[in-house]
């Protein structure tokens, strides 16, 4: 019960910050990106990488096929036909920050 209510005060808290929610999702998003992705992708997501295709605006219906899981939602049309990206199921708590980041620059 103690950690209940600790939770509870701890999400007050967070949403109580200046800025809005969806912000602190994108700067997450950004931190898991800046830290996970870039040895591939381009530190700004709108270019191309060293190994990997531009990414900005990926939707997270694609950031959950190709990065869980390694494929493409149906009916997708890939950027490249190659697959030297591995899938990373570890970053399934990451993935509406990832999102988030994406969408938003
Ligand atoms: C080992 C290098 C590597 C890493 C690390 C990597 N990628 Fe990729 N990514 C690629 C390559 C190369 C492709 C092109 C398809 C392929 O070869 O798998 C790709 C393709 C993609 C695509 C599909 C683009 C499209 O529209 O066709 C998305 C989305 C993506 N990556 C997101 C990410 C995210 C998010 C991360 C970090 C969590 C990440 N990638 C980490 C190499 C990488």
């Amino acid at each position: 019960m103690r950690l209940a209510v600790a939770a509870l005060i701890g999400l007050t808290l967070v949403g109580c910050g200046e800025r809005p929610a969806a912000d602190d999702a994108a700067a997450r998003g950004q931190t898991v990106y800046l830290a996970q992705c870039t040895a591939c992708h381009a530190t700004n997501p709108a270019h191309p990488g060293p190994l990997g295709p531009p990414i900005k605006g990926s939707s997270r219906e694609l950031l959950e096929a190709k990065v869980l899981h390694g494929t493409y939602p149906p009916g997708y049309t890939p950027k490249r036909t190659s697959t030297l990206m591995p899938p990373m199921p570890q970053l399934a708590s990451s993935l509406p920050d990832l999102a988030a980041f994406l969408g938003s620059r």
